[in-house]
């Protein structure tokens, strides 16, 4: 029961201020895809926009949203092999997830988990240690990517008992862009001219002796975060020998070593933690994106018990960082609740493993009629990159001043060509990569079946054989058009 009824004033009864001019869900449900752009362009980011519009994403307004598909506008079903940058383990709205979701607010639970304790997030990290190896069995819950690995980091540095203690990262890596990790995510795109954190050290992603060297040289370092997979960089691993030489180079120099699984966890590679591959277990890890099981913001930072109480174990060191206003806020929490029990019911993860090599397994044969056309193609799981050769140099002179006229982010990139007409022509979206603009990165929901892959390989098998010159050609003409 309300205590006081809903109701809508008049002007004259009111004694706050006056009703700003609101839209309403039904309005914002209504709205036509050219307003929803320009209120795009005024109030969010006009530049973003522009990147937008050159791949043709403005014309889409999404209606609906499920399992491997979005609707838009039109009734087109789009097949999702974006997913979210690996945000969308379970597909989009996964009946369970939803059903859990509606008796939660039905049963109007608490959603602020501050004053008291909170049996949901109590449940979560409790889930979140038992699907972690070894001893990662704290948890620190937030709501994104960034602010668990801001956690990591600050739990690592105070365990590392150094005094002034250095950051090892690694070259083209990416772990989130609030002011703490943005000094440790290597784009000085994002990193702009802002003011950063010096105590870092960079060093190439996968070489030991690069990593044996800044260790042993400097005993100040002692914390080295690294992406298990780098995923902004392009889908980049590294061999279980780096993998188990960081874990002993760690151990040796009482280094705490953070994996950020932001994106390569939670079942993406074919195992919960992309370094199960390896038989290590870090110090430190994170999860986010999947953890939200496609509905909630939700992320984590997981530490070994030890390393967690070196860093906040008594009462008065407890609160130096504790969770936020919506860390393990409720519905967030049911969610990512529900979500580790369909990922495990539903075994999504060896879901993962199997399609994932399937899809690896078609992508090759196309990379073989394909050669001129497709560099490389890597990953695992459902965690695939797919590197275009850079066309810039190998392009018939006659159209390169056709692909001059071009955005710079566009010239030497057929990603950003192919990605366009894969939605425009066949109904398929992939995501591009930040620092390797000619990768394009498929992460699909692990609900993706062989039917699935197929789609996207025809279509993508079709739209290679029209050959470069037609797909440059077409892509320019829908620019200028
Ligand atoms: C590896 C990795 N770490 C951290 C982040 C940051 O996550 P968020 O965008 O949720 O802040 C991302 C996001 O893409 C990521 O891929």
């Amino acid at each position: 029961m309300l205590d006081r009824p809903v109701t809508t004033l008049d002007a004259a009864e009111r004694r706050g201020p006056a009703k700003p001019n609101l839209l309403s869900v039904e309005d914002a449900k209504a709205m036509p895809v050219e307003t929803m752009a320009d209120l795009f362009k005024s109030h969010i980011n006009p530049g973003q926009f522009h990147f937008m519009k050159l791949l043709g994403f403005h014309k889409v307004k999404i209606e609906r949203a499920e399992g491997m598909f979005y609707t838009d506008q039109n009734g087109r079903k789009i097949l999702d092999f974006f997913g979210g940058f690996g945000s969308l383990a379970h597909g989009h709205n996964h009946p369970r997830v939803l059903a859990a979701r509606e008796r939660f607010q039905e049963e109007k639970r608490h959603e602020i988990a501050i004053a008291f304790l909170s049996q949901y997030a109590a449940a979560l990290a409790k889930n979140i240690a038992a699907c972690s190896p070894g001893e990662l069995d704290m948890v620190f819950l937030g709501s994104t990517g960034s602010e668990a690995m801001e956690a990591a980091i600050k739990v690592a540095e105070r365990a590392s008992g150094r005094k002034n203690c250095k950051v090892v990262h690694a070259e083209n890596s990416f772990h989130g862009k609030s002011k703490g990790v943005l000094s440790i995510t290597d784009s000085t795109l994002y990193q702009g001219e802002f003011k950063l954190v010096d105590n870092r050290v960079k060093v190439p992603f996968g070489d030991l002796e690069a990593l044996k060297r800044a260790v042993e040289n400097d005993r100040d370092i002692g914390v080295v975060v690294l992406e298990t997979v780098q995923g902004g960089g392009g889908i980049i691993g590294a061999p279980t020998e780096y993998w188990q030489g960081v874990r002993a180079l760690c151990d040796r120099h009482g280094v705490i070593w953070v994996a950020d699984e932001v994106q390569c966890g939670y079942g993406r590679t074919g195992r919960f933690y992309a370094f199960e591959h390896h038989g290590v277990v870090p110090d430190v890890t994170a999860l986010a994106k999947s953890l939200g099981a496609g509905k909630a913001a939700v992320g984590a930072m997981i530490a070994r018990r030890d390393v967690y109480m070196k860093a906040y174990g008594s009462p008065k060191t407890a609160m130096i960082h504790a969770q936020a206003t919506f860390g393990g806020i409720g519905e967030a929490c049911v969610t990512a609740i529900e979500g580790l029990n369909v990922l495990y019911d539903e075994d999504l993860i060896g879901n993962s493993a199997d399609t994932g090599a399937y899809l690896l397994a078609r992508l090759k044969t196309i990379q073989a009629k394909y050669p001129t056309i497709i560099k490389e193609v890597r990953g695992q799981g459902l965690m695939v990159g797919l590197e275009f050769q850079d066309f810039s140099r190998t392009l018939p002179l006659a159209l390169r001043p056709m692909v001059a006229m071009l955005d710079d982010k566009l010239k030497g990139s057929l990603s950003g060509f192919i990605g366009a007409l894969l939605l425009r022509d066949y109904d398929v979206l992939v995501a591009f990569t930040e620092y390797n603009r000619n990768v394009i990165r498929l992460e699909p929901p692990l609900i993706c079946g062989e039917e699935h892959v197929d789609q996207f390989c025809d279509a993508l098998d079709d739209l290679l054989g029209r050959g470069i010159v037609a797909i440059v050609k077409d892509f320019v003409k829908s620019q200028l058009g």
